[in-house]
């Protein structure tokens, strides 16, 4: 598998337990890269490629998650050089809370449980040794998280793809989450170009979690329909809506709305969620098209940077395009310079 160079000296020299080398040699990666935790996309396959090209591959349990569907792709990163995680979903795990004991169990690196209040489990991820890492939105959601023992804050700005709260742009959360920290915080929402991931190291964060940008990539699980839509959209191409969660009576809290791509489901009952709350044909056409796999239809999580993904590529390209090009950001300094 490929690997991307670290080019160390280009960072700025921030050292202390925020720098982004040190907290990636820490947990034994070689750059602080992450792949957000992407349920149906992030298996062990993406996982392993990412791992293997120097970063730290997670499977992601969405809200599909379950014992099951972890062991199946536990095995693709086992064996892989170097650490890996995994993230899971607060409700998933309320559901089935042995979830969280397998995760423990299978001795990832980090493990990052999102869209919860009750933040009891980063005790028990810590207390295991394993850092626990969980998405926030504002500075009240950093101290909290921290306060409760969570090792790594991800800042995660409305324009990232799939669920979460629509609070925040990423530059001023960032801002505001640094202010709060004195763990390392990884930035997120839509990060996918050299220069764009140069921005949020310059700002002081330790390194990104990747979605949208990795979700097309050769070892991703998406389906190949999924994959075709989302290198034909645009950035404009994306909503934020409460609408598949609500025709899938999935129980997403209300806070976490999911930026997806725009589809016709969306233009249709983006808003009216009560009415189709109360209609059950409509939610049983949803069913139907979802087990179809109809991309006019079905929910593709998606966020604002899904205009730049216009490749299936190996996940190590693109890290590696991303990785070097924003070290060489960051060594140029300002272009008035
Ligand atoms: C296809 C897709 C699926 C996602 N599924 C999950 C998930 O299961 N659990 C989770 O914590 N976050 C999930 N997210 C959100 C990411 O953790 C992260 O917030 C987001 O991808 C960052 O923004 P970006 O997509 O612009 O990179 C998902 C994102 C995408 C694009």
């Amino acid at each position: 598998m490929e690997r991307v160079t670290d080019h160390d000296e280009r960072l700025p020299a921030s050292p202390g337990p925020r720098a982004p080398l040190a907290w990636a040699h820490r947990i034994g990666a070689r750059i602080p890269l992450v792949n957000a935790p992407m349920g149906g996309v992030a298996g062990g396959r993406l996982a392993a490629a990412v791992t293997a090209a120097g970063g730290l591959g997670m499977i992601g349990m969405g809200s599909a998650g379950s014992v099951a569907a972890l062991e199946r792709e536990l095995p693709q990163v086992r064996g892989v050089d170097g650490p890996f995680g995994i993230g899971l979903v607060d409700w998933v795990v309320a559901a089935e809370p042995e979830l969280l004991e397998v995760a423990i169990a299978a001795r990832p690196a980090l493990i990052s449980v999102s869209f919860g209040t009750d933040l009891g489990w980063a005790t028990r991820v810590t207390d295991a040794g394993i850092v626990a890492a969980t998405q926030v939105y504002s500075a009240q959601d950093a101290r909290r998280a921290q306060d409760a023992g969570v090792g790594v804050l991800v800042a995660r700005g409305v324009e990232g793809g799939g669920h979460g709260a629509v609070n925040s742009t990423l530059p001023p959360l960032l801002d505001a989450v640094l202010n709060v920290a004195s763990v390392p915080v990884l930035a997120a929402g839509g990060i996918g170009t050299p220069s764009s991931l140069a921005a949020v190291l310059r700002a002081g964060a330790t390194g990104a979690w990747l979605g949208t940008c990795l979700a097309a990539c050769e070892e991703s699980s998406l389906s190949e329909a999924g994959r075709r839509a989302l290198l034909a959209a645009r950035a404009e191409d994306t909503v934020l809506t409460r609408a598949y969660d609500v025709g899938t009576e999935l129980p997403w809290p209300a806070r976490f709305p999911a930026r997806v791509l725009r589809t016709e489901f969306t233009d249709r009952w983006t808003g009216r969620e009560d009415e189709l709350a109360a209609d059950q044909s409509a939610r049983a056409a949803l069913a139907a098209a979802i087990a179809a796999g109809d991309p006019a239809v079905a929910p593709i999580d998606a966020g604002e940077g899904v205009g730049l993904v216009t490749a299936v590529e190996p996940a190590a390209r693109v890290l590696d395009r991303l990785w070097s090009g924003a070290t060489a950001h960051l060594a140029d300094g300002p272009a008035d310079r």
